[in-house]
Formats: C-alpha cells, sequence, structure tokens
C-alpha cells in the first residue's frame, strides 16, 4: 500500500521533483522565477508593453502566411491542463511562411485574468490589458528535428499572439471550451476533434507588432520572434468565465484546490529593443491627437488675452489715479 502511493507520488509530480516549481502567485511567484531559472532574470524577456512612442513602422513586414490550418475532424487534438494553463497540441503539418525560416506548429495555449477580473493578457498596448491572450507555439523546423531541441535556440521558436476580448460568442473558440470541464485538474487531458484553427486568428493578418522575445513561462529562454496581432478576436462573456473558473493547477489527489487565474507575467523591460510595426498609426488617431493639441493652444491664447486685458485694464485705472 504504503509502496503504492509512493509510485503515484513519483509518477504524478514529475515537476517537483527537478526542483522547478513556480507559480504566478506566493512564495514561487513571478519574482522569484529566476532563482531556479536564471534566463527569467536576463535580456530579451517577454511580454512588453507596446507603447506607441517606441514602435516603428516597416512597410516589408507582409501578411503572416498560415500553411495548413484547416485540420480535418478525423484528425485528434489533445487538450490538457498542465497546472499553468489550458493547452491543445497541434500537428507540425501546420507551418507559418513568410518568415526567415519555415516555422512548424506545436501547441496553443491562453493566459487570463480571473472570473472578476477580466484582464489577463500578457502583452499590453499602450498599458491597456486585454481579457485574454492565444498564444500559438511554432519552431523552426527547417533548423530544428522537435521543439524540445529548438526551444533554447535564439532562432528556435516563433509564437503568434492574439488578444482576447469580452463581446461577442465566438463559435470556434467552443469547439475546445466546450470540454473543457473534463480536464479540471493539473495533469488530466482528453482527445477534441480537429477543426479550421485559423478562425481562432483574427480576421486581420496584415496588422501586428513584432519584436525579439522570450517564453513568458520558466525557462524563460530568450528564443522567440514574436508576432502580436493588432486586433483582438472576441468570446462571449460565457466563454470567459468557462476558461477562467473550469479549471484547477492542483492535481486530484492533492488537499488543497487552486484554482488556475490569473496565469499572466507582468510586461517585461524594453532594454534596447525596437518593436516594429506592420502598419502606421492610424489617420484617426493623429486626427484626436490634433484636435487636443488645437484645444489646448486655444485655451492658451485664451488664458494670454484675458491675462493682458487684466494688465492694460488695471494700467489705465492705475494711470488715471495718479
Ligand atoms: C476546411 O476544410 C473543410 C473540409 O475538410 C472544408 O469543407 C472547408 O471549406 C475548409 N475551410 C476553408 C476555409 O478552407
Ligand atoms: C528531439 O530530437 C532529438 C534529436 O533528434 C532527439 O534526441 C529527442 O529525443 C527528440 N525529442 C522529442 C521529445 O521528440
Amino acid at each position: 500500500m504504503i509502496f503504492h502511493l509512493l509510485i503515484m507520488t513519483l509518477v504524478t509530480f514529475p515537476l517537483s521533483s527537478n526542483g522547478g516549481k513556480w507559480t504566478y502567485d506566493g512564495p514561487d511567484g513571478e519574482p522569484q522565477w529566476s532563482r531556479n531559472y536564471p534566463y527569467c532574470g536576463g535580456a530579451f524577456q517577454s511580454p512588453i508593453n507596446f507603447q506607441p512612442e517606441l514602435l516603428r513602422f516597416d512597410p516589408d513586414l507582409l501578411p503572416i502566411q498560415l500553411q495548413d490550418y484547416n485540420l480535418s475532424s478525423e484528425e485528434q487534438l489533445t487538450l490538457s491542463n498542465n497546472g499553468h494553463s489550458v493547452q491543445l497540441s497541434l500537428p507540425s503539418r501546420m507551418h507559418l511562411s513568410g518568415l526567415p525560416h519555415r516555422y512548424s506548429a506545436a501547441q496553443l495555449h491562453f493566459h487570463w485574468g480571473s472570473s472578476n477580473t477580466p484582464t489577463g493578457s500578457e502583452h499590453t498596448i499602450n498599458g491597456k490589458q486585454f481579457a485574454a491572450e492565444m498564444h500559438l507555439v511554432h519552431f523552426n523546423s527547417a533548423k530544428y528535428h522537435n521543439i524540445s531541441q529548438a526551444v533554447d535556440k535564439s532562432d528556435g521558436l516563433a509564437v503568434l499572439g492574439v488578444f482576447i476580448e469580452v463581446g461577442e460568442f465566438n463559435p470556434a473558440f467552443d469547439r475546445f471550451l466546450k470540454f473543457i470541464k473534463g480536464i479540471k485538474y493539473n495533469g488530466q487531458k482528453l482527445q477534441v476533434a480537429g477543426f479550421n484553427i485559423r478562425e481562432l486568428l483574427p480576421t486581420r493578418l496584415d496588422e501586428y507588432y513584432r519584436y525579439d522575445g522570450s517564453l513568458t513561462t520558466p525557462p524563460c529562454y530568450p528564443s522567440v520572434l514574436w508576432t502580436v496581432f493588432r486586433n483582438p478576436v472576441s468570446i462571449s462573456l460565457r466563454q470567459y468565465l468557462a476558461l477562467a473558473t473550469a479549471l484547477l493547477s492542483s492535481h486530484p489527489q492533492e488537499a488543497a484546490t487552486v484554482p488556475l487565474v490569473g496565469n499572466y507575467r507582468k510586461p517585461q523591460q524594453m532594454d534596447s529593443r525596437v518593436v516594429l510595426a506592420s502598419f502606421q498609426q492610424s489617420d484617426f488617431t493623429w486626427s484626436w491627437g490634433a484636435i487636443f493639441g488645437f484645444i489646448l493652444l486655444a485655451s492658451g491664447l485664451g488664458i494670454l488675452s484675458i491675462i493682458t486685458f487684466i494688465c492694460c485694464f488695471l494700467k489705465k485705472r492705475l494711470t488715471k489715479q495718479t
């Protein structure tokens, strides 16, 4: 009996055995990650905040081309709870073109807030955090055999980031969200039918941010060529709540249940990096800027003329009195 329990423990806690436990909160939270994973305290870290002043428009950034993203329903994908996120496995036949190398798909996963706080994206736009974020992880298959070989190489990975906001119901997300209750505990997995993965992405694949960064979870390898789409996709509040309330980061045999929420990393230092944008800031933004500037100028001039008027008036009265 004791032997049986011992074996169960060894089998079901493979991660804790190598001393690499990490969480988003508490004693193993973000500030401590670099103790076990030195890259987390290093350079070229992700996510970052996309500050308008730090963007550089690059007209050579072409639309992202998704190849073989339309999967047949015959194909089985593994949906799993790894204690840090919900992950869907992707076949390496799916790939990206139009990047410096051929990048093959490996998996997609999510980062989200809690049910009370629907702000859990990792990247932010000018300080704005979205409800959630999806990452489609690809590896450089022109150079490496598999993702484990590529994960720590500077040209190893390409990740597509998609902002998720709460709004309209999204049928594509329901292809796997409807099974999410079946993977409540850390380590659980099930099979779901393939579908067109393209439907999870925003309509416009030509507008995105591009920069060199890292994995947003330990070991934080600085191996990612990031593409984060400018436009978010929407899911309904019900769908968001399914994501934010269904999962636990604890194993079934653990006494304490730990909800899997708030699994996002804070924005990291830019250091010397530049973020390229495939699009120019819209005229709308510029015209509002111009209007604001005009109002400032006009009120400035107004105040100045009032002061001048008062001065003249007082001066006249003073000269009259003397
Ligand atoms: C995806 O593939 C299915 C059949 O496997 C087909 O019916 C459907 O039209 C395809 N969708 C797109 C957008 O190509
Ligand atoms: C990845 O490829 C390397 C080298 O070909 C191999 O040794 C390793 O077992 C592979 N890993 C996985 C998880 O397939």
